[in-house]
């Protein structure tokens, strides 16, 4: 057993809170911006079993971090409804003490047939990735020309089932999906569903990102203020990463996720745990702790693991976006060596 609850400190005073844990590299969708077709096709070489953790072996490190002060814990992939059995691991996970937020980032394909057994299971909440109501633009966004139906009904079944409140998030990519915006701003407004519009961001090598295809939020919110006015809300953690706006008509709230334009490091009490066991402090690390030797040692205690995280967390001082930020004249991505998109689920 972990020892009790103390708060984990970073080089610049952050708190560890959160824990994102990737539960696979798969994915059954090609967006350009994390796993682009031509690089992921029918012979690219995922990980095999034997080098992913185990769902002990998950429940393991979570109880884990919950003793080191965590509360928040998101299931991420690739796509983490790929994974066998999931619902075994939510059911695990969800009996740890002092766990008070368990959630799952899904593109919602596989969700409408699993998301009763996900909240048996003892799943809170979920979000779902949403690119555009268009079809066209949709299936260019995910790389496989799937539709939008199956994502409604996705959303439809997850409310129906309590998995809430539910997030919808969607990545604006300039003359990509932008100009589709407002039709999903629209069937959104007046849901009990929150639309989250995400700057494009430089994650991992391969998506070729330039600077000139992010949309800043702030002309997002200006264009949508114009035709329903919207004002700025409090966040309910100062660590979240999104800016909450809502409605002045009452119709709901929506969120924008500015880590270009805006980069929020100065709260980032995020840690990430890839598929295959190593501990990153920041989305955008070239590498990170392989815990996998200490998880997988039986011989090891919890107090080992424990430690190993404490030191890392300890030594962190990550604050990628705010640097990529102050390097003002950085319009290309950086050549730097970064984690991929797929290992982590952002
Ligand atoms: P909530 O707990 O509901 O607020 O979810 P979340 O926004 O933390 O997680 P989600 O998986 O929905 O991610 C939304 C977007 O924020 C994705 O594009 C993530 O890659 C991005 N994101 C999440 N955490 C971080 C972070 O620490 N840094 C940066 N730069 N982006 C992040
Ligand atoms: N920039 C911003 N968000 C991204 N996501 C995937 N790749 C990127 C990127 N390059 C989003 C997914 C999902 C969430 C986990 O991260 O659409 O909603
Ligand atoms: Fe799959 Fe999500 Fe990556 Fe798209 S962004 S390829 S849905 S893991
Ligand atoms: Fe946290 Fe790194 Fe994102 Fe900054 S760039 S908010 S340090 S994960």
């Amino acid at each position: 057993m972990a020892t009790q609850k103390t708060g984990l400190r970073d080089l610049f005073g952050r708190l560890l809170q959160d824990v994102r844990i990737s539960v696979t590299d798969r994915c059954n969708f090609r967006c350009p911006y994390c796993m682009p077709a031509e690089i992921f096709g029918e012979r690219y070489q995922f990980l095999p079993q034997s080098e992913i953790l185990s769902f002990e072996e998950i429940t393991r490190l979570a109880h884990v971090f919950v003793g080191l002060g965590v509360t928040k814990i998101r299931i991420t992939g690739g796509e983490p409804l790929l994974r066998s059995n999931l619902p075994e691991l939510i059911q695990m996970m969800s009996n740890i003490d002092g766990l008070e937020d368990l959630s799952l980032t899904t593109n919602g394909y596989l969700l409408p047939q699993m998301a009763h057994s996900l909240k048996e299971a003892g799943l809170n909440r979920v979000t779902i990735s949403l690119d555009s109501l268009d079809d066209d633009v949709f299936g260019e966004m995910n790389g496989r020309g799937f539709g939008v139906d199956k994502i409604l009904e996705a959303i439809d079944v997850a409310e129906k089932e309590e998995l809430t409140p539910i997030k919808i998030n969607t990545v604006v990519k300039r003359g990509v999906n932008d100009h589709t915006l407002m039709d999903l701003i629209e069937h959104f407004k007046g849901s009990n569903q929150i639309l989250r519009l995400i700057e494009y961001m430089d994650v991992g090598t391969l998506n070729g990102w330039q600077m000139d295809e992010v949309v800043p939020s702030k002309s997002i919110v200006e264009s949508i203020n114009e035709k329903y006015p919207i004002s700025p809300k409090q966040k309910t953690k100062n660590s979240e990463t999104a800016d909450r706006y809502q409605y002045n008509d009452g119709t709901g709230e929506l969120g924008f996720i500015s880590s270009v334009s805006e980069p929020f490091c100065a709260s980032c009490t995020r840690a990430r745990v890839s598929t295959d066991g190593k501990l990153f402090t920041c989305l955008f690390a070239s590498d990170g702790m392989d815990l996998m030797p200490l998880v997988r040692d039986t011989s090891t205690t919890d107090k080992d693991i424990e430690n190993a995280i404490t030191s890392v967390w300890e030594h962190r001082s990550d604050q990628y976006s705010e640097e990529r930020t102050a390097q003002t004249n950085e319009q290309s991505p950086s050549n730097k060596s970064k984690v991929e998109m797929y290992q982590i689920g952002g």
